[in-house]
């Protein structure tokens, strides 16, 4: 197991044995994913009593479901007999949950509710109530995100996210009515740890006008997309913003409304709601905010593309990605359709931008077979030292678009939760940080 302790990730360094590292990804599966605030999912999929979906909290399956008083509860969805999943469907409505096995039944809360036979084979003696799935301690709903988390002394969701509550709220505020999502996620697997895409969503501008050129020309079928591009990432303002892990970035729009990424519906009907977003979430966020995003660990979302999604954890070397097209729920239908075809052409498993990044993240994985690949650290210093603090009418610590704050930020999060400090600790630890920051402000 590698000396965790002596990663230096605000020093900019990375240890490519994180992404590789059985050890480690077993400990971050119970320091990382047990105990961060974890997406499992969002209102509009939940719309009724009875109705579930299952999800994952890292690895361990969990089943959220809508109660009869229409709060939302979640449990592992693993039976208390010999531990079959109790409930084998993605989604749907139920009364009560059956486990397919031995027939033992839960109820919407997860409590054990029925065993067959309980007469014959267990002489009336079973104690039912002691036998329930075992329950999701702490759920929090934050503008209809639904987050869950094993901790007991995990900050609330609203101080867990600190400032980037102002960036998610540039999505969930934009327009009356909030977000849903479009049923079904879209879901693949990519051959490569889990913390170089949730990085890459937190961070990463930087690789997008040398990955990405040929996803415009094939978007806008103009040999000169691939130029115009990527002079208009270089010489556009942008920011990004790094907190408490987590981590958002976006060039600065010119116009706030029409985007070469959607049909004329979409276009057009942005356009016509400008001065309502301007008003909800103010002129400036709306030009600023909107790029790429994670909330630690692994929850991100795209703004124009409208893609949000979670990386499950599967190994050190996999992940699996659950993504949505999320969209304005008041728009009218055939603007979400130009919504849904455009993040699916875009951002899904065979989306002009979603290969070029997983061809980069399975190549590094490859690459990192090599025993010599693992023993020299990457460089993720890229504007080290330069960080401003609530500059530019954005909040928080930020930085140009182009620079690795956010990154670091990440994997500071992460040391500090792999090496076990407690979040009080970190809590400390973080006051502390700030404190020390010698960093211009507004
Ligand atoms: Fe579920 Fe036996 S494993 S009833
Ligand atoms: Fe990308």
């Amino acid at each position: 197991m590698i000396d965790l302790t002596a990663l230096d990730a605000s020093g900019g360094l990375i240890d490519p044995r994180i992404y590789t590292d059985e050890d480690v990804y077993q400990l971050e599966l119970e320091r990382v994913f047990g105990r961060s605030w974890l997406f499992l999912a969002h209102d509009s999929q939940l719309p009724k009593r009875g109705d579930f979906v299952q999800t994952y909290m890292g690895e361990d399956p969990v089943l959220v479901v809508r109660q009869r008083d229409g709060s939302v509860k979640a449990f592992l969805n693993q039976c208390r007999h010999r531990g079959m999943r109790i409930c084998r469907a993605d989604e749907g409505t139920a009364k009560t949950f059956t486990c397919s096995y031995h027939g033992w039944a839960y109820d919407l809360e997860g409590n054990l509710i029925n065993v067959p036979e309980e007469g014959r084979a267990y002489r009336n003696e079973i104690d039912k109530s002691k036998w329930g799935a075992l329950k999701v301690p702490r759920i929090a709903v934050y503008k209809g995100i639904i987050f869950g988390t094993w901790s007991a002394d995990v900050p609330e969701i609203e101080e867990y996210l600190g400032e980037m509550t102002y960036y998610l709220d540039a999505v969930l505020d934009a327009y009356e009515g909030g977000i849903e999502l479009v049923p079904g996620p879209m879901k693949w697997v990519i051959d490569c740890n889990w913390k170089f895409a949730a990085e890459q969503f937190a961070s990463d501008m930087y690789h997008a006008p040398i990955s990405h050129p040929s996803a415009l020309i094939a978007m806008t079928d103009d040999p000169a997309g691939q130029a115009a591009f990527s002079l208009q990432a270089q010489f556009s303002p942008g920011r990004q913003f790094a907190g408490n892990g987590h981590g958002s970035g976006s060039f600065w729009l010119p116009e706030f409304g029409p985007d070469f990424q959607f049909g004329p519906e979409a276009s057009a009907w942005q356009t016509g709601k400008r001065e309502e977003v301007f008003a909800r979430i103010g002129e400036e966020r709306a030009h600023k905010v909107y790029g790429h995003n994670t909330v630690f660990p692994n929850f991100s979302w795209l703004g124009p593309p409208r893609s949000l999604r979670v990386w499950h954890p599967r190994g050190p070397g996999q992940v699996e990605v659950w993504a949505w097209v999320y969209i304005p729920k008041t728009a009218p239908e055939e603007v979400k359709e130009d919504y849904r075809k455009m993040s699916a052409f875009t951002f899904s498993p065979a989306g002009v931008f979603e290969t070029d990044d997983g061809e980069n993240w399975t190549e590094v994985q490859t690459v990192l077979r090599g025993w010599m690949a693992r023993a020299n650290s990457f460089n993720a210093q890229m504007g080290l030292g330069h960080e401003e603090r609530d500059t530019h009418g954005l909040p928080g610590l930020s930085n140009d678009v182009f620079s690795e704050t956010a990154a670091r930020g990440f994997y500071q999060r992460w040391k500090d939760l792999m090496t076990g400090r407690t979040w009080a600790e970190i809590a400390e630890l973080d006051a502390a940080r700030r404190a020390a920051e010698e960093v211009p402000s507004a």
